[in-house]
């Protein structure tokens, strides 16, 4: 693998030991990337141009870190940044659009450009650089958030599960609106151990998050063997934001929204997915999650993807 020069002191040696931000702007004919060029680099060589990068601490978490670097390497502060893929040694992020126009620059730097994707892609050298540039492009800037169910919602739920991609993942099979308030109706009891949500993207209800304690759900529970754990359930019902990288935000949005503000310090955020189920597998991975073996769950087998909090979010939790 390519060795990502990096500029800073002894870095941590678990993945991702480094981060790249890659931080746009919105502008009338498409986003413009922020690139900065490496103090004494040769002009257009490898490393001299690429988006705001550099190491992990020995015991920083990885997203503070990532903040750090960003603010470190541009002077931004406040700025929103969504994974794209942790699931590697370089983790690659994203910001929101930003309005800030000129970076502060620090030592490391000497020039800044603005450039659309096509132009960075150019600039980006070694082609691992440029490939983090093509992948974000193709991420549409969303809001993300979240409602919570209301009995209104059964008829759109029956819609949903007549989707082909939801209903062996998701629904299993599919619903009358009078068979999802069936399955549904429990939980808009706030007691119910589940809490079940419904996924806006752009104020649009497009699909479901849902939570529980593991220590409420007993196959959980005997499954992970900690009942501190929460446990996550999430799926994008309309297909026009499926496949644009999004999942890794979307499990994210689910983390920082709803989990943490329910219980802080979980021991772990808990997935499970069925066999072949690659986008999500893939999503969590994305995500930050890591594979820990198989499980029954209800009968079923299933794959365990567990998160740290501690370790990705550390205080900003
Ligand atoms: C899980 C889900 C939310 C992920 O969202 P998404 O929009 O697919 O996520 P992303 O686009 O960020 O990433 C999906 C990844 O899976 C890959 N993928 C998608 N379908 C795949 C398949 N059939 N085989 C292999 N990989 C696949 C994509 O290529 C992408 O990986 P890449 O970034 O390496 O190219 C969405 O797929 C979904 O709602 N699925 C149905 C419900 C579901 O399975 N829920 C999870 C239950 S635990």
């Amino acid at each position: 693998m390519t060795a990502i020069p990096l500029d800073g002191p002894s870095c941590a040696d678990a993945p991702p030991n480094s981060s790249t931000v890659v931080t746009r702007r919105a502008t009338e004919t498409g986003f413009e990337y922020l690139l900065l060029h490496r103090s004494h680099a040769v002009n257009t060589g490898p490393w001299a141009w690429t988006p705001p990068s550099g190491q992990r601490l020995p015991g920083e978490a990885v997203h503070p870190a990532a903040l750090r670097r960003l603010h470190e390497g541009t002077g931004l502060t406040d700025t929103e940044i969504r994974p794209v893929d942790l699931g590697r040694n370089h983790a690659l992020w994203m910001t929101r659009d930003i309005t800030a126009r000129r970076p502060v620059l620090n030592h490391e730097h000497d020039d800044y450009i603005w450039v659309g994707a096509e132009e960075s892609t150019k600039l980006c050298q070694p082609s691992i650089v440029a490939s983090s540039m093509t992948t974000v492009d193709a991420i549409p800037d969303v809001e993300m958030d979240f409602r919570s169910l209301t009995d209104n919602d059964f008829a759109l739920l029956s819609q949903w599960s007549h989707r082909r991609h939801l209903t062996p993942a998701w629904f299993h099979r599919a619903l009358t609106t009078t068979g999802a308030a069936d399955r549904y109706r429990a939980c808009l009891d706030p007691d119910h151990p589940i809490n079940v949500h419904i996924l806006r993207i752009n104020g649009v209800d497009v699909g479901i998050a849902q939570l529980a304690s593991v220590a409420d759900l007993p196959d959980h529970l005997a499954a992970t063997g900690k009942s501190d754990d929460i446990a996550i359930g999430f799926a994008i019902a309309e297909r026009r934001w499926i496949g644009k990288g999004l999942g890794p935000q979307l499990i994210w949005s689910i983390i920082c929204r709803l989990v943490m503000p329910r219980q802080p310090t979980p021991a772990r955020v808990v997935a499970f997915t069925a066999r072949g189920n690659r986008a999500s597998a893939r999503a969590l991975h994305k995500a930050g999650f890591t594979t820990d073996g198989t499980v029954q769950l209800g009968g079923r087998r299933r794959t365990m993807h567990c998160f740290n909090p501690g370790y990705w979010l550390g205080n900003n939790q």
